[in-house]
């Protein structure tokens, strides 16, 4: 196509205004009115025509155009934005009485008066911030924890539903919150085209929907179609905020979309009506809802209930009870831990429950499985309750076939055939064999795992084919592996066997806590490591700890100083840091911070409990260590300072009653040398 040099053809511009209006007017028929006029089809014969167009007259193109949605090159990662107004999560209820309480608390906080409430959806997507200035777009971000999330701005404008130009009449500074969703139907068609080419089908629309704004390439977000509601201002210039249901309407004339079904309620028998009403009904949305927000309706009610540092006062989500799903149990499969135990995993006829398909569900263990009384053949309940895995609850009796059989108890590991023994004083079978390579490949992962050595490239499928060819028989065999071997692999060409090589060098040089999690030993996760690493400042200390000194140490106690004691008391242990020694893997805890730096924690043990605002747990021990100072977790006379956030309990109490140094966040900063 050829490229007209004159731009200022009157007719090319009166049909680009005209399509770029009726794109805009479709966009808002079916995002905001529920009533399109035409047909995808046609939508996209439009755009092309405008795509077109703007091509032979780029001067004519404009960043708010509808084909602008999807530019600029693929990310390499996300900006962080820290939120000019904090994206608070409210707090759950899972009954009508505890929805009475919620209003026994407005209420006593209205000093007795009775607020009228408005009833929303509790829409099962991801919470999303937009900013508007001048009534243009300029930054989506992602909640992140709630102070500081990801700059998805690239994503969310090629969301259809989300506007890039407000209308006429919007303040000229906007910060609206709502939530970015996917349809079912749009799920299943992407699953459908997943399927043709092969690819595991997605989950569910909440997980795809998150899944997606993450990614760095907009182009593949635009073909997936999400769709959006607002629900919130959190900032605005120029507006008088008088109530929630105003709000409400502003934000759908200023061209928002606004999710259609809210209520306002004046009693809260009327909204504990409106939550029943939805649980039934809620399958005819058409997307997921996981349950109902209640939000008290006047801005000067708001206003005088506040806040606490973790929610406002003046809403509550009702959660939907949990969802049971019937289907049949097929089969039972045995998967083998990095410490060998056997889990029993049940695989059943695909059953669609709370928005996602589920066919596996692990038993937990033998134990549990036998209690269950599950068989072959048994029809099972399988219950998913809000975020959790899914359970299989009971089998129904009256449908057990004649035939069925209990599963029987493993006499060996079901991937090397070794020796299986109950723990003594628990409920797991275990694979003795430490060469197992269902174990072998588990333990790799876990060393390699970002907490742990942080090997870069090195994931469970590369793991796999380390392990089948007999390449790899444990994590000291990895420092001993060249690029040339490693190029004999699937899909392993020269430049990835460079970097992995390269990656694998890298974690020679972890800190001791590192590696100590690293090598999996059982009960000690990575805080226990880093503990460990921190008290003795070298494996050959640790190794050679008694289990009493061990104990005599924050936060160890008995049975992970027995474990510690066990690891290293089996040959195939010592063995094992002999190699690593001799391949040259750091033995020593490296300070994390810069060793000239100030230390002015030096000597102090911190314990922090509650919810911050300001810091997310791990950041908050990174910056006591990085301070000198040590994070435990448990209270007791040698803890110097217990920092304190929002709903601190027990921690807390305990604290108070040794009648130690007790911070807020803010005092914290101020004692870290202020904020950084
Ligand atoms: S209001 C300060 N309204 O539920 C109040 N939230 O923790 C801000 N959600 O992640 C939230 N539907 O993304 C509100 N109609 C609705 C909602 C809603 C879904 C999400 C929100 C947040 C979570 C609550």
């Amino acid at each position: 196509m050829s490229t007209d040099t004159h731009s200022d053809s009157p007719a090319a511009r009166r049909r680009l205004d005209q399509i770029k209006a009726e794109l805009e007017r479709h966009n808002r028929l079916y995002y905001l009115e529920a009533a399109p006029e035409i047909s995808d089809f046609e939508y996209d014969a439009l755009m092309r025509e405008l795509m077109d167009l703007e091509r032979r007259f780029p001067d004519l193109r404009t960043p708010d155009s509808p084909s602008q949605r999807v530019g600029g090159a693929p990310l390499d990662a996300f900006q962080t934005v820290t939120h000019r107004v904090p994206m608070l999560s409210i707090d759950n209820t899972y009954s009508p009485e505890e929805l009475r309480e919620f209003d026994d608390r407005v209420r006593k906080g209205l000093g007795g008066e009775s607020p009228a409430y408005i009833v929303e959806l509790k829409l099962d997507g991801v919470a999303i911030s937009l900013r508007y200035e001048k009534g243009v777009l300029i930054r989506g971000a992602t909640r992140g924890d709630g102070v500081r999330g990801d700059d998805v701005t690239q994503n969310v404008r090629a969301i259809r539903a989300v506007p890039l130009r407000l209308a006429d009449g919007a303040p000229e500074s906007l910060e609206v919150r709502g939530e970015v969703f996917m349809r079912n139907a749009e799920l299943d068609r992407l699953n459908k085209l997943r399927e043709e080419s092969g690819d595991e089908p997605y989950r569910n629309p909440r997980n795809t929907t998150a899944g997606t704004l993450k990614l760095l390439d907009s182009r593949t977000v635009a073909e997936r179609r999400l769709e959006f509601f607002a629900y919130d201002i959190a900032e605005s210039e120029g507006v008088n905020i008088v109530s929630h249901l105003q709000t409400l309407r502003d934000l759908q004339a200023w061209g928002l979309p606004v999710n259609p079904h809210h209520q306002r309620c004046g009693s809260m028998d009327e909204v504990i009506d409106a939550c029943q009403r939805w649980h039934e009904k809620r399958h005819t949305l058409g997307y997921e809802t996981d349950g109902m927000v209640v939000k008290v309706d006047a801005a000067a009610q708001r206003q005088r209930l506040g806040s606490t540092a973790k929610s406002p006062r003046w809403v509550i989500a009702y959660k939907f009870p949990a969802e049971v799903a019937r289907t049949r149990l097929n089969n039972i499969v045995v998967q083998v831990g990095k410490s060998g135990a056997l889990t029993p995993v049940a695989e059943m006829d695909p059953v669609k429950l709370a928005g996602t398909i589920v066919k596996r569900a692990t038993l937990h263990n033998f134990e549990e499985l036998a209690k269950k009384d599950l068989r072959l053949g048994d029809t099972v309940e399988v219950q998913k309750a809000g975020e959790i895995i899914p359970q299989v609850l009971r089998f129904l009796p009256e449908a057990r076939p004649a035939e069925a059989v209990a599963y029987p108890l493993p006499k060996a590991c079901p991937v090397c055939g070794g020796e299986v023994h109950k723990d003594p004083d628990g409920v797991f079978l275990r694979c003795l064999n430490l060469s197992c390579p269902a174990q072998v490949k588990e333990r790799l992962e876990h060393f390699a795992s970002r907490k742990a050595m942080d090997i870069d490239g090195l994931g469970p499928a590369l793991i796999t084919q380390l392990v089948d060819k007999g390449y790899v028989t444990g994590p000291a065999d990895l420092y001993a592996l060249h690029a040339d071997r490693l190029c004999t692999l699937d899909r392993m060409a020269q430049k990835s066997a460079d970097n992995l090589v390269k990656a694998i060098e890298a974690s020679k040089a972890r800190p001791l806590g590192r590696l100590l999690f690293g090598l999996g030993i059982r009960h000690v996760g990575a805080h226990t490591a880093e503990v460990l690493a921190g008290h003795f400042g070298h494996i050959d200390a640790v190794m050679a700890a008694p289990a009493d000194q061990l104990q005599g140490i924050p936060d160890i106690g008995g049975v992970v100083a027995d474990s510690i004691r066990d690891f290293f008391d089996t040959p195939q242990n010592r063995d094992l840091i002999e190699k690593l020694r001799s391949a040259g893997v750091n033995m020593e805890e490296v300070l994390a911070a810069a060793p000239s730096g100030p230390r002015p924690f030096h000597g102090m043990t911190f314990v922090v409990t509650g919810t911050l605002t300001k810091y997310t747990r791990d950041e908050i021990h990174d910056r006591i260590k990085a301070l000198g100072g040590k994070a435990a977790s448990s209270v007791s006379k040698s803890t110097t300072y217990l920092v304190a956030g929002e709903s601190a309990g027990s921690k807390l109490e305990k604290a108070r009653q040794l009648g130690l140094a007790i911070l807020n966040e803010d005092e914290f900063d101020a004692l870290a040398g202020g904020n950084t």
